[in-house]
């Protein structure tokens, strides 16, 4: 048996790659909404309002899809502005009622929603109080949490703070992301209120009496020195640090390494800091969701990316495939923190670059990269559960392809196809793939 009973095998998605329809049903406006109008900001000047699926106003085509899949799981995010337009304060009805026939209808379809409350759509009129760099962000982001729970913590079992804290940083630091800033400082307060403002959520979840359980993602993007040149190691080490550890030192650990504090403080960019913020992102989870795409190589003689051309969802390490690096990876996070909590993977999938088309003799798109990156993904997960390690659940990202970013429309994970004009899904090859290995799977059990 490869698989323990109860395993999850979801899909992944979140709101602002896949709602669109723009502000319908109240939403108010997110840092991505305003960040996709700047020239430039998105490759291929899409935004999330027609560069996304329209799954608002689809949902049910989505659900039909899933269940066609035979998948048991949804990961999903709520727009925290289709809840909350002023991200404080009003509570818009019309996005509760949403969001609670989604879950009652995936439920009732036996798929159990994993629902993420901050998957980087930040409310616009949060941003003009600072944004994520305000101290404050925490009370906000624990005032939405409470109102989540309260609201669907008697349905909804599986629940994730926030997705990928880094994304702030790209944000924040390096202006590849919304809200579009380029300074160290601010990326670094940023990403540290992030977590901090993740533990004021789970705060708010032991509060709320709720009989689930939460978490949070991180992704790991392990560097590996192309040579045992010092130099590429080091290089290899500092961008451990700066890309995940930071993270994960804080949230899994107790707090920032030594490496960290000392570099940010020759550099000046040093964050603001309490001990009121380690005392909320210590505070225990039940599960840790780790989003594992690949290994990054790493080393002086490779050209890591054209400033200003280049970066986010662009960065030289998609070309990397290494799924099987998925298990010494993990193994490595669990060995650092002597971690002994579930562990789901969140997220993992396969992008392509550009348009995949139909082949004309059968109409199907034949994404066979995809299914081989997958095909091994997979196989590494059954190796995990023989090693005994305790993974719960696998959401294979995406559900289809989706607003992808800074990348627009123009990176696909899909395993289902996206018609950007028509909103059309059609299945790859690869959504049978996985619909034939899931039915496998769980014939075992
Ligand atoms: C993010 C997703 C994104 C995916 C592929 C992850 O970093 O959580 O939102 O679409 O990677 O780039």
């Amino acid at each position: 048996m490869k698989y323990p009973k109860g395993f999850k095998f979801g899909v992944a998605t979140c709101a602002a790659q896949v709602e669109g329809c723009g502000l319908d049903g109240g939403r108010g406006e997110s840092i991505w909404d305003v960040f996709a109008r700047r020239p430039g900001a998105i490759a291929d000047g899409t935004n999330p309002s027609t560069g996304a699926c329209d799954s608002y106003r689809l949902f049910d085509v989505d659900l039909w899809n899933m269940m066609d899949l035979g998948v048991n799981a949804y990961r999903m995010s709520i727009a925290w502005g289709r809840v909350m337009p002023e991200g404080i304060g009003r509570i818009n009805q019309q996005g509760v009622d949403y969001y609670k026939r989604c879950f009652e209808k995936l439920l009732k379809a036996g798929i159990e929603p994993n629902v993420t409350l901050y998957h980087w759509d930040l409310p616009w009129a949060l941003e003009n109080r600072g944004g994520w760099m305000n101290r404050d962000s925490k009370y906000w982001f624990q005032e939405y949490a409470a109102n989540m729970f309260r609201l669907f913590g008697d349905i909804v079992p599986t629940w994730v703070t926030v997705n990928e804290p880094i994304a702030t940083y790209v944000g924040y630091g390096q202006g590849f992301f919304a809200p579009g800033y380029t300074n160290k400082r601010w990326g670094n307060q940023a990403r540290h209120n992030i977590m901090t403002a993740h533990g004021a959520g789970v705060e708010a979840f032991r509060a709320s009496g709720a009989k689930g359980e939460i978490g949070v993602v991180i992704d790991i993007w392990k560097r590996i020195p192309i040579s045992d040149d010092p130099e590429d190691v080091e290089r290899a080490h500092d961008e451990d640090e700066e890309n995940w550890k930071f993270y994960t030192d804080r949230l899994l650990g107790s707090g920032y390494s030594q490496y960290i504090l000392d570099k940010f403080s020759r550099e000046g960019t040093l964050m603001d800091m309490e001990d009121e913020d380690f005392r909320l992102s210590n505070l225990p989870i039940d599960f840790y969701g780790m989003n594992y795409y690949n290994t990054v190589p790493v080393g002086k003689s490779k050209v890591k990316r054209v400033a200003g051309e280049n970066g986010g969802n662009f960065a030289e390490d998609r070309d990397t495939t290494n799924p099987e690096g998925m298990a010494p990876v993990l193994k490595m996070i669990m060995d650092m923190y002597s971690l002994k909590l579930p562990v789901y993977i969140t997220e993992n999938g396969f992008g392509h670059a550009g348009a995949e088309t139909p082949d004309p003799k059968d109409g199907m798109i034949h994404d066979d990269k995809r299914i081989n990156y997958l095909s091994r993904a997979l196989r590494t997960v059954e190796g995990m559960l023989a090693e005994g390690m305790d993974i719960r659940g696998y959401y294979l990202w995406s559900l289809m392809d989706n607003f992808e970013w800074s990348a627009g429309n123009s990176y696909r994970y899909g395993i289902i196809h996206t018609d950007f004009a028509t909103y059309r899904r059609t299945w790859k090859k690869s959504a049978y793939w996985y619909r034939d290995y899931i039915r496998q799977s769980l014939s075992h059990l």
